[in-house]
């Protein structure tokens, strides 16, 4: 019986000390402070994981008709470049300061190669990244043609990206006002 009760101390000693810790206000959680090795690839495996799971079940559309294609390319222009950028644009302030950096997909990054991974991602969003849940107010059409769009960027010339997206300039680096 000791062991046990030993045991009972330990834990509550360790739950005592977690509260200590989180009540202390010693953990760092400033954005340009980054998580160590440890807890980036616990956290990265906690993600693949959680999306893989949700997007297995998904069916994407048969057909992406070309409407709905020309309202993906508008939509990323308003919606996704500030973050992911495009071809033939620089590196805002907003994708430069996010931790974790959201993914350029226009250099191949990101897993967009899968469809289904992408849609769930956009549609839901993912928790205390900065990437938004879009389907609040998106049709289910709406994001898969997103999913699709992005798979496209990185053979995509800017004239072809300025041309689909009704752009006559691209934003460039601190083109905002202050
Ligand atoms: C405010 C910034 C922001 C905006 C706006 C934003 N995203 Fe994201 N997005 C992120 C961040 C940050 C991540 C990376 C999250 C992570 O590492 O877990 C991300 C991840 C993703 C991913 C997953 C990529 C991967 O490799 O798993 C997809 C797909 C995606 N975003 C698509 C979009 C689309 C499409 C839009 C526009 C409709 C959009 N995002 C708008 C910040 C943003």
């Amino acid at each position: 019986m000791r062991i046990v009760k030993i045991l009972i101390v330990v834990v509550l000693l360790a739950i005592f000390g977690g509260c200590l810790f989180v009540w202390s206000g010693s953990y760092n959680i400033a954005a340009n402070k980054p998580h160590w090795a440890i807890t980036s690839e616990v956290l990265e495996v906690v993600r693949e994981r959680s999306i893989e799971t949700r997007a297995e079940g998904l069916t994407p559309p048969e057909s992406f008709p070309l409407p709905l294609m020309a309202r993906a390319a508008t939509d990323y222009a308003e919606m996704c470049m500030q973050c992911h950028l495009a071809p033939g644009m620089a590196p805002t302030a907003l994708q430069q300061g996010l931790y974790p950096q959201p993914p350029v997909f226009h250099e191949g990054h990101g897993d967009d190669h899968d469809l289904r991974e992408a849609f769930w991602v956009i549609k839901n969003g993912i928790k205390l990244t900065g990437m938004p849940a879009w389907g609040k107010v998106h049709s289910d059409d709406e994001i898969w043609a997103l999913a699709q769009f992005i798979d496209y960027l990185p053979n995509m010339s800017p004239q072809k990206f300025r041309q689909l997206t009704g752009l006559s300039i691209m934003p460039e680096a601190g083109a905002h006002a202050h």
